[in-house]
C-alpha cells in the first residue's frame, strides 16, 4: 500500500495537452495558464510562439529558437490543490507523429476552437487520435472579442463533426466588440469583461445571480433579456455536465472566452483541474499498470534532440505510469534488459530546466540519451512489463536518399536508423536493392534529417526522387504463408529501421489490388513501437 500523503500526491496530478488547428490559440492559452499557475509573472514572455510559421519559413531559424522553445515541451505548475503537467505539441502538421505519440502520454486534453471558425481540419485529426484511448476533452472556444459564430452552432458542429456531446460550463454574452463577459451556468454567476487586461491576472466584477438587477445595469437591458432568453434555449437543447460520460471521452464541458484578453482561461483551468482524471492506468503486454501501483514504471513517448544547444544531448521524454523516481535510482531499461542509474533526470517546473529530485505517476522527466533509447521503450523496477499503444504512422511521403560521398554508406544507415527509432523519420530499405528511402509524415521532415546527418553524424546527403506512394506494414501469423508472400511480393517489399516487414506500393491501386490477392496478410497503417 502506497503512504497516504504520496497517494493524495498522485490524485493531485493531471496531465493534459492542447489539441487545435494552427493560429486557433494554442501557444496564447498556454502563456494564460503559466500565468495563472504562477510560472511566468507576466504574459508575452512564453518564446517559441509561432512554431508553425517558423517551421514553414526556415527549418535552420528553428533550429536557433529550439533552446528555448522546446524547454516548453513540459511545463508543470501548481493549479489550486493540484500540480499541473501540461504537455506541449508541435505546432507544425509535419511533425504530427510527435504529436499523436505525446497524446499517449496524457490523461486529458484540452481543445481549443477559433469561435470565428468553428471544427477546422487539423482539430478533426487530433480527435480521431484521442479517440483510440478515450481521452476525456475540455473545450475551449476562443477569441470571443471578435465577431463569432454563434455560440449554439458551434456546439452543433461539435456535437455533429467530432461526435462528441457539448456541456456549457459558461455561456458567453455578445461578441466582439459587444462582448460584455460569460454566464457561469453552475455558479450561477455572471462575470464582466473588461478589455485591455490580457497580460495579467485581473480582478472581476462578478454578478451573482442571473436575474439580479445588477446584470441589467451592467451590459444593458437588451443584452440581459438577451442572454436570459438565450439560456433558456440553451439549457433546454444542450446537455448537462456528466462526469461519467466527461470521462469515457463522450461528452466535453465547454467554456467560451478569449486567450488574448485573459477572460475564462481560469474558468476553464478550474474546471479541468476538477474533472480531469488523476493519472490513469496504461495497458502493458503482462498486465494492467495503476497509478497507484508501488513499482516505477514509465514510457518513453517522445525523444528530442539538441535540447540545449551547448550541449548535443537527447532527451527522452519519460511518462511515469507507477512509482516514484528519485535521484541516483536504478531502472530496468526493459528492451535491452539492463539496469540502469539514473542521476540526472530533468523536470520542467515552470518551464524551466531543473535537476529532479523526485517524480510520481502522472509527471514527465526527461533522460539523457547516449543512443540507447528509443520511442517506446519501458522502464521498471526490474520487472519485464512493455507498455502497448505507442503508433508509428504509416509514411506518406517517400524520398530516396543518396550519399555525396560514396564511401560513407555505414554512417548515413546508422544515422537514418537512429533518427527513426527517435521517431524523426522512418527509413526503408527495400529487399531487391540496397537504396535507403526516407518515408515521412510531413514534407518538412526531410529537410530536418538532411540537416541532422549533416551536424550529427557529418554526412551529406541529398534526395531523389522516388515512386512510392504509401507503405504498410505487413503481419501474418503463419510463417508458410508469409514466406509465399515474400517471394511474390519480392519487389515491393522493405525493412524498416526496425527490421519490420513493409510493403512499399507505388500507387494506391497497386496497394488495393495487393490487399486483395493477399487476404491472409495484414496490411497495417500503423504499427506500435
Ligand atoms: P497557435 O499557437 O494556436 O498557432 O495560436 P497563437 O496563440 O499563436 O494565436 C494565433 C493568433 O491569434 C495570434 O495573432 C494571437 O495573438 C491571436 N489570438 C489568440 N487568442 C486570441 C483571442 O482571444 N483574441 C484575438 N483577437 N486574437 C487571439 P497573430 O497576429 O498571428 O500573432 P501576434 O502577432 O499577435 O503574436
Amino acid at each position: 500500500m502506497l503512504d497516504a500523503k504520496l497517494l493524495e500526491d498522485i490524485k493531485s496530478r493531471r496531465t493534459f495537452a492542447i489539441i487545435s488547428h494552427p493560429d486557433a490559440g494554442k501557444t496564447t492559452i498556454t502563456e494564460k495558464v503559466l500565468l495563472f499557475g504562477r510560472a511566468i509573472q507576466k504574459a508575452g514572455t512564453v518564446k517559441g510562439r509561432g512554431n508553425a510559421t517558423h517551421a514553414k519559413s526556415d527549418w535552420m531559424e528553428m533550429e536557433k529558437e529550439r533552446g528555448i522553445s522546446v524547454t516548453t515541451s513540459v511545463m508543470q505548475f501548481p493549479y489550486q490543490d493540484c500540480i499541473v503537467n501540461l504537455l506541449d505539441t508541435p505546432g507544425h502538421e509535419d511533425f504530427s507523429e510527435d504529436t499523436y505519440r505525446t497524446l499517449t502520454a496524457v490523461d486529458s486534453c484540452l481543445m481549443v476552437i477559433d469561435a470565428a471558425k468553428g471544427v477546422e481540419d487539423r482539430t478533426r485529426k487530433l480527435m480521431e487520435v484521442t479517440r483510440l484511448r478515450d481521452t476525456p476533452i475540455v473545450t475551449f472556444m476562443n477569441k470571443l472579442d471578435r465577431e463569432t459564430r454563434d455560440p449554439m452552432e458551434l456546439l452543433d458542429e461539435v456535437e455533429s463533426e467530432l461526435q462528441m456531446m457539448c456541456a456549457p460550463i459558461t455561456w458567453p454574452i455578445g461578441c466582439g466588440k459587444e462582448f460584455k463577459g460569460v454566464y457561469h451556468i453552475h455558479r450561477d454567476e455572471v462575470i464582466l469583461y473588461q478589455s485591455g487586461q490580457g497580460s495579467q491576472i485581473q480582478e472581476k466584477r462578478v454578478i451573482s445571480g442571473l436575474n439580479n438587477p445588477d446584470v441589467d445595469q451592467a451590459i444593458g437591458d437588451d443584452l440581459a433579456t438577451q442572454l436570459r432568453d438565450d439560456l433558456e434555449l440553451v439549457m433546454g437543447a444542450s446537455n448537462e455536465f456528466d462526469e461519467e460520460l466527461f470521462l469515457s471521452g463522450e461528452l466535453s464541458p465547454v467554456y467560451f472566452g478569449t486567450a488574448l484578453g485573459n477572460f475564462g482561461v481560469d474558468h476553464m483551468l478550474d474546471g479541468l483541474t476538477q474533472w480531469a482524471p488523476p493519472p490513469k492506468s496504461r495497458q502493458s503486454e503482462l498486465r494492467e499498470v495503476s497509478s497507484e501501483d508501488e513499482g516505477f514504471s514509465g514510457f518513453v513517448f517522445k525523444i528530442q534532440a539538441n535540447m540545449d544547444p551547448k550541449h548535443r544531448d537527447r532527451i527522452a521524454f519519460m511518462r511515469i505510469v507507477s512509482g516514484t523516481y528519485t535521484k541516483g535510482m536504478k531502472m530496468r531499461h526493459v528492451r535491452i534488459g539492463k539496469d540502469v542509474t539514473i542521476s540526472d533526470a530533468v523536470t520542467f517546473m515552470a518551464g524551466d530546466r531543473t535537476s529532479a529530485q523526485t517524480a510520481i505517476a502522472g509527471d514527465i522527466i526527461g533522460l539523457h540519451n547516449h543512443g540507447t533509447i528509443q520511442i517506446g521503450d519501458t522502464f521498471s523496477q526490474g520487472e519485464a512489463l512493455k507498455f502497448t499503444g505507442i503508433p508509428n504512422f504509416a509514411p506518406e511521403m517517400f524520398r530516396r536518399i543518396r550519399l555525396k560521398d560514396p564511401l560513407k554508406q555505414k554512417q548515413l544507415q546508422k544515422g537514418l536508423i537512429q533518427l527513426s527509432e527517435e521517431g524523426a523519420v522512418q527509413v526503408f530499405r527495400p529487399m531487391r536493392n540496397n537504396d535507403l528511402i526516407v518515408g515521412a509524415v510531413g514534407v518538412l521532415q526531410f529537410d530536418v534529417v538532411v540537416h541532422r546527418l549533416r551536424t550529427e553524424y557529418k554526412v551529406e546527403a541529398v534526395y531523389e526522387g522516388i515512386s512510392v506512394s504509401t507503405a504498410r506494414w505487413c503481419r501474418c501469423d503463419d510463417e508458410k504463408k508469409l514466406e509465399a508472400f515474400k517471394n511474390k511480393a519480392h519487389d515491393n517489399l522493405a525493412l524498416d529501421g526496425g527490421d519490420n516487414l513493409s510493403y512499399l506500393a507505388p500507387t494506391m491501386v497497386n496497394l488495393n489490388l495487393s490487399v486483395e490477392r493477399h487476404p491472409e496478410v495484414e496490411f497495417l497503417k500503423t504499427r506500435e513501437h
